[in-house]
């Protein structure tokens, strides 16, 4: 990928985004005309989500009548330091409402501008890299590419534990490093970063000064043990410095139309973010600030979100067995089923079973067996429970025979 001049001619150079991609891939087949049809490509949570949302925004009503403040509210920043600590049993005095938070307008926004106060300008000498797993979150590409530095796509697969070795990376691609992204647990492998290589990443970062932008936004979906976070990492090495954590409560509360989230770390790395968002970024109104500080206070319907997925994963586990290489994650709600070739298979499944599934390749960057994506689909268990039992019976049936 070439550095061209024009903001808009460099995210061109990506090309079509996974969705507009899928919608190609399925656009002269016909679903299958006895069944239902079902959408598992997107990962966006159908759960229900609580009423204190609507109550919440309908009393603070009289906020639509102010700018709301650039940050956050005060409530709002209170809410996500309480709800870390809590999470992350981080020490009293280590975040500051004030020094450390940021409000987001959902955690991509957030996850897109901050390369552009981590990236250095091209015309500085050599031409930074920015590190990303592949296959990956689209927002961490499209950022990269934004700024016109080099993106680095580092293969997160079974080899590796389904993380990406920045560590292995020659030196002077180290060197050049202003930012690395970082999933976990990851979207779509749901694997979780453990505390020692989250520590070992946190001090490749400091090392050759780079900021660690670690996407959260799966943290309160898994089974077992709560993954360990960046900044519960971060703390035990004595300082944020060079880390930042975005989450988000799309998936933690099932509300994606809300578009709330925060990002979280290092002081000096969230003053410049929030002086540059100052000019232009987006600002969450002051009734939806209410709504989130209210969420992120309340875990119950969160214990309650994280049982019904579990559900799912006890469903899928029941029905795959170890077809397509199944494990459950240790994180996300989702299957990244090795089905030999992603794209037959997601062909397959619309036009033999009505069920439209996510192509891996599409979330991967490489050709062929390069990308890491290729042998995959993903299958997001967003949908109730009886319509995810018909779904993995549909991929076993459609799947399990030959096409
Ligand atoms: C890995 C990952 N990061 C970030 C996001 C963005 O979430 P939101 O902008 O709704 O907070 C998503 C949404 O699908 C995601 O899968």
């Amino acid at each position: 990928m070439g550095v061209s001049r024009h903001l808009g001619e460099r995210l061109m150079s990506l090309g079509d985004g996974p969705f507009t991609r899928l919608d190609k891939l399925l656009s002269t087949l016909t679903p299958a005309p006895n069944r239902t049809s079902i959408d598992l490509a997107l990962g966006e949570p159908r759960h229900a989500f609580p009423d204190f949302v609507a109550k919440k925004v309908e009393e603070r009503r009289a906020e639509w009548g102010r700018y709301p403040a650039l940050r956050g509210s005060v409530e709002f920043r209170e809410a996500v330091v309480a709800y870390l600590r809590r999470r992350y049993r981080l020490a009293e005095g280590l975040l500051s409402a004030e020094r450390n938070v940021v409000a987001l307008s959902g955690s991509r926004e957030g996850l897109f501008l901050i390369a552009q106060v981590a990236v250095p300008p091209l015309d500085a000498g050599t031409r930074p890299v920015v590190l990303l797993p592949n296959p990956y979150y689209v927002a961490y590409a499209g950022a990269a590419v934004g700024t016109g530095a080099e993106p680095m796509f580092v293969a997160a697969t079974p080899a590796t534990g389904n993380l990406p070795d920045f560590a292995a990376l020659p030196g002077d691609v180290l060197a050049r490093t202003a930012l690395c992204y970082l999933c976990s647990p990851s979207n779509p492998q749901g694997s979780v970063a453990n505390a020692t290589y989250l520590e070992n990443l946190i001090r490749l970062a400091r090392q050759y000064g780079f900021v660690l932008a670690v996407d959260e936004c799966y943290a309160e979906i898994y089974s077992g043990t709560p993954p360990v976070g960046a900044l519960e990492i971060a703390a035990r090495t004595g300082s944020l410095d060079n880390v930042v954590v975005f989450h988000s409560l799309s998936k933690r509360s099932s509300v994606p139309g809300l578009r709330s989230g925060f990002a979280a770390g290092d002081e000096k790395v969230i003053a410049a973010f929030a002086r540059f968002r100052a000019y232009a970024a987006p600002t969450m109104p002051g009734p939806l600030l209410a709504a989130s500080a209210a969420l992120w206070v309340d875990d119950a319907h969160v214990a309650a979100t994280r049982k019904d997925y579990g559900q799912k994963f006890d469903v899928a586990e029941r029905v795959l067995g170890n077809r397509f290489g199944f494990r459950r994650p240790e994180g996300t709600f989702f299957l990244w089923l090795d089905v030999g070739d992603g794209e037959d298979a997601t062909r397959r499944l619309w036009s033999k079973a009505a069920l439209r599934v996510m192509p891996g390749a599409y979330l991967g960057h490489g050709d062929g067996a390069a990308n890491p994506g290729t042998k995959y689909v993903r299958v997001a268990l967003v949908d109730e429970l009886a319509t995810i039992t018909d779904a993995v019976e549909r991929i076993v049936d459609t799947l399990g025979t030959p096409g």
